[in-house]
């Protein structure tokens, strides 16, 4: 895409404004009109420069300029393509890609804990690939908020009770290094995040019935940590070079 387009309004909304300003320059300093007295030339003035700021800040508005920022935005992240983890090695057939703990968090994962249940392999978020998505109410920022003041999430969209602060289950590629965790970055530590999840999420109105505590032991919330571990993202983040 044109990053340029963003910028057209400005222009052609602009071209009429240097003119009038020139204009009213012009009759202010050689006082030739009969019709425009100093003060009505002053005015003009200061007229089209408060309309050139409104026409700046109208461009710059999340609506119009945004848009573009958003379409930008995407096309980086489509590019951010998590692959080749110790994970896909592991299950592409090399068995010593993940140690034995991270083997026994892997089994947690797929078995005990029931993460699957909304962080399906390969995605490891069964929102993906999925129509429409999924959403689940987790509880996340409904505690020690009062009800009206609680972000709704899904249901902002959807207007359905049932959506009522329900979010998106975020891929577990690359946790380990996305802190801060949940849609308001609540939560500092993944050792936390993965404690509120293993422990059946936030009691609210409306917490998703798949979401139960587990039950796990210090060891297999352990063990757990370490397979997310394993889904780290080979490679680092470069700044991408533009055209
Ligand atoms: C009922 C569906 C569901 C189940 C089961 C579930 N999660 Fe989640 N998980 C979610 C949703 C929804 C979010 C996003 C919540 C938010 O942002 O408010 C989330 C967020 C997370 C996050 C934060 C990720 C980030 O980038 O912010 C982690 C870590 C996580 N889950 C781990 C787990 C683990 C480990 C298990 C199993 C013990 C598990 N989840 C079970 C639905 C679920």
């Amino acid at each position: 895409m044109q990053f340029s387009d963003a910028f057209i309004q400005t222009l052609t909304w602009l071209i009429p404004l240097p003119p009038l300003l020139a204009f009213a320059l012009i009759v202010l300093v050689t006082n030739r009109s009969k019709t425009l007295s100093h003060v009505t030339a002053i005015g003009l003035m200061g007229l089209s420069w408060v309309m050139s700021w409104i026409v700046f800040y109208y461009t710059l508005s999340i609506e119009h300029f945004g848009e573009h920022v958003i379409a930008a935005l995407s096309e980086y992240m489509r590019t951010l393509i998590c692959k080749d983890t110790a994970y896909d090695k592991f299950v592409g057939g090399d068995k010593a890609a993940l140690s034995e703990q991270q083997q026994r968090g892997l089994d947690v994962f797929l078995g005990k804990g029931k993460c699957s249940t909304c962080h399906a392999p390969p995605f490891f978020s069964s929102a993906m690939g999925v129509k429409g998505g999924a959403y689940f109410n987790v509880g996340v920022g409904t505690e020690n908020v009062p009800e009206d003041k609680v972000d709704v999430g899904r249901m902002k969209v959807s207007t359905q009770a049932t959506d009522w602060a329900a979010f998106k289950p975020p891929s577990l590629r690359n946790v380990t290094r996305s802190a801060p965790y949940f849609h308001n970055g609540s939560v500092a530590k993944l050792e936390d995040a993965v404690k509120i999840m293993a422990g059946g999420g936030i009691a609210n109105k409306n917490k998703s019935p798949l979401l139960t505590d587990t039950g796990l032991t210090d060891a297999e919330r352990a063990d757990l940590i370490a397979f997310l571990g394993a889904l780290e993202c080979p490679g680092t983040l470069e700044e991408p070079k533009l055209p």
